[in-house]
């Protein structure tokens, strides 16, 4: 029965490779019509093999492509085989990484990649520790109930009593104010520090809201800096910033790295992150940058008592082998936790430590095609900057909003816009180390004809369409 399914695997997926090759963007299907036009609905009786085939390859022909060369909407994208190696085989194994009962040499797996980024970034590794969760937006999340539980010991017993503020520049991730949110601290106690003209935080601005909160009543617990903000992939200045947290006592300081964090790895670009070693914590994805399958986001920090702490409750029925530091379970949000170690290790042991260097270098090679041809162009206005991935710019004076979804629509390209300050753009994003040169300049060549050819000047964008 396996090998049969496994097999009708084999063959949707080469179907999936040849119709990426020959039409790498899906025209899309509207979402009002998407019951209608597929078989999506369940019923009692079971569909015939034949059928159930053909229905799932007609849905898995008509999902968006997230892997193509056309693929720039997102800060994902690729395909990284042997981080799909690893992947398909987390789902054979189906382990839970919450004990070493049940996942065995796996907790090693995981232990390895959090030792190493400890490492590389100049933690001491034997008084370190991490872990893995669903997403950059649960590493912050697990960052900010540390600083929380650290600031006040009687929190996970008695529940928040004070009234606690957090800080975050105004070009970073949606998730900060969401976890705020959730962790009873309230969104209208997230503090947005001012940014400089490239979106980097503003160091004095963040001593000085600390400072209004402190002579308020309030308790500052937690500052999040970022490493490669939403839009610019701007880095904050960690080393001034942990200048100013470092005044104060209990002020945990984060590095969310979801983003531009694998610059860790280069040689060339680490020194964006200069100071990282200080900070309290660090996150980072490998589903970003480092083409490994959604998602793959790791959390590092120096106070490993705290993961304890924060994470851990006994359960009789669950932990009963092996000793807390092999069951994962005591430093993770979730019981059931599925593996996202094997695909990023079996992707790092392969090309080791340079070769995670070599994609990064890669990333930004392209973003400085794009923006040479940007600027060599009179045509295009750039609005970003070196030493970033994330080219944002305008081509004449077209609508962007309305061009990138006319775009989408006609299934020719896949890319988005963004906003920075007062200025709107088209955000083209290099996070596909499987592109060239080529797909770049080919990027600028379809929007160029799609421009002046098929584009619509009065088919303004209706967000209530697609
Ligand atoms: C700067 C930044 N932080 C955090 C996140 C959240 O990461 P994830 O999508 O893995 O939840 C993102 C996502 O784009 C991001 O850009």
């Amino acid at each position: 029965m396996v090998k049969k399914d496994l097999d009708l695997f084999n063959e949707i997926t080469q179907k999936l490779l040849d119709a990426e090759e020959n039409n790498p963007v899906v025209t899309p299907v509207h979402p009002k019509t998407i019951f209608e036009r597929f078989n999506l609905t369940l019923e009692d009786e079971p569909m015939d093999d034949k059928a159930f085939q053909e229905n799932l390859e007609d849905i898995v022909l008509h999902t968006p492509r997230t892997a193509s060369d056309h693929f720039f909407n997102q800060l994902f994208g690729g395909r990284n085989s042997k981080a799909m190696l690893g992947e398909l085989l987390s789902v054979m194994l189906n382990s839970t990484m919450a004990t070493y009962k049940i996942a065995g040499p796996q907790v090693g797996v995981e232990q390895a990649i959090i030792k190493k980024i400890c490492e590389i970034i100049g933690y001491d590794p034997q008084t370190s520790s991490g872990t893995m969760a669903a997403g950059g937006s649960l590493t912050i999340f697990k960052a900010m109930l540390m600083a929380r539980d650290n600031y006040d010991k009687n929190v996970s017993t008695k529940g928040v009593s004070m009234d606690m503020t957090v800080y975050t520049s105004k070009e970073s991730h949606y998730s900060v104010p969401k976890n705020a949110a959730f962790m009873g601290i309230g969104r209208d106690n997230v503090r947005y520090v001012n940014t400089d003209d490239r979106g980097r935080m503003l160091p004095e601005h963040l001593d000085q809201l600390i400072q209004e909160d402190i002579a308020n009543g309030k308790h500052p617990i937690y500052v999040n800096a970022t490493c490669g903000t939403t839009v610019l992939s701007a880095v904050d200045p960690i080393d001034k910033i942990a200048d100013v947290t470092d005044k104060y006592k209990n002020l945990w300081l984060h590095v969310d790295g979801a983003y531009l964090g694998p610059i860790i790895f280069s040689e060339k670009y680490k020194f964006l992150v200069k100071g990282i070693h200080r900070v309290d914590s660090f996150s980072i994805n490998a589903h970003k940058m480092l083409n490994t399958p959604l998602s793959t986001s790791m959390i590092v920090t120096k106070h490993p008592e705290c993961l304890y702490n924060t994470f851990s409750n006994d359960a009789d029925y669950l932990y009963q082998t092996s000793s807390d530091e092999h069951n994962l379970g005591k430093i993770s949000l979730q019981c059931g936790r599925r593996n996202d170690a094997l695909k990023f290790w079996c992707l790092w042991k392969s090309v080791g430590t340079k070769g995670l260097a070599k994609i990064v270098d890669h990333e930004f090679y392209l973003a400085d095609i794009a923006r040479d041809y940007v600027n060599n162009n009179p045509d295009y206005k750039l609005y970003s900057f070196e030493d970033s991935i994330a080219v944002c710019f305008n081509y004449k004076d077209y609508d962007t909003k309305d061009l990138c979804t006319q775009l989408y629509r006609q299934g020719e390209l896949m890319v988005g816009y963004g906003k920075f300050k007062e200025d709107e753009f088209i955000r083209l994003v290099m996070v596909n180390g499987g592109n060239s040169k080529e797909d770049i300049l080919n990027f600028f060549k379809k929007l160029e004809e799609f421009a002046n050819t098929k584009y619509k000047a009065t088919e303004i964008v209706n967000s209530t369409h697609i």
